[in-house]
């Protein structure tokens, strides 16, 4: 059985909604899909899995978040070399530029990754989610 671990942050319920549709997504009948919070994953949770999508929202002045996302990738930052690895968040003004600053972080932790990160303003409407479980199809 394949594992696909869906790690995600959100504070008003858009990477959330995001989150459900990559794990969605991701669900194949030789595939288990677990969905996490950041406070609820454990370095062993990434550390057995096979893929991993890690969702975060533009926070801050265009970064992730600094409170949970943050500390949790660099506690796992040895266990991402190779694994397959999708990103995805949810913004509000910034044009999704905290994803390309991300994607450099866990290009340097040599996690393989999917795409260059999926952004969504606000709220995903029914295309944004096609988006979110295409994203989970590559997990597979
Ligand atoms: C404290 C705070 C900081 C934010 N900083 C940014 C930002 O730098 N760039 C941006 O595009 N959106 C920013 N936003 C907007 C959120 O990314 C946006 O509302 C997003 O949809 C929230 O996703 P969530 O519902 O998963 O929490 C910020 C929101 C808050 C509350």
């Amino acid at each position: 059985m394949k594992k696909v671990m869906v790690v995600y942050k959100s504070n008003s319920g858009n990477t959330k909604m995001m989150a459900q549709a990559v794990a969605s997504g991701a669900m194949a009948i030789d595939t288990e899909v677990v969905l996490k919070t950041f406070d609820q994953a454990s370095v062993e949770d990434i550390e057995n899995a096979d893929s991993v999508a890690f969702g975060c929202p533009a926070c801050g002045n265009e970064e992730i978040d600094i409170e949970v996302v943050l500390p949790f990738l660099e506690l796992v930052k040895d266990k991402m070399a190779l694994k397959k690895t999708a990103l995805f968040g949810s913004y509000g003004w910034g044009e999704g530029t905290y994803m390309e600053v991300w994607y450099k972080d866990m290009m340097s932790m040599n996690a393989f990754l999917v795409d260059k990160g999926l952004t969504i303003l606000n709220t995903p409407d029914s295309g944004g989610f096609q988006a979110c479980e295409r994203l989970g199809v590559k997990l597979r």
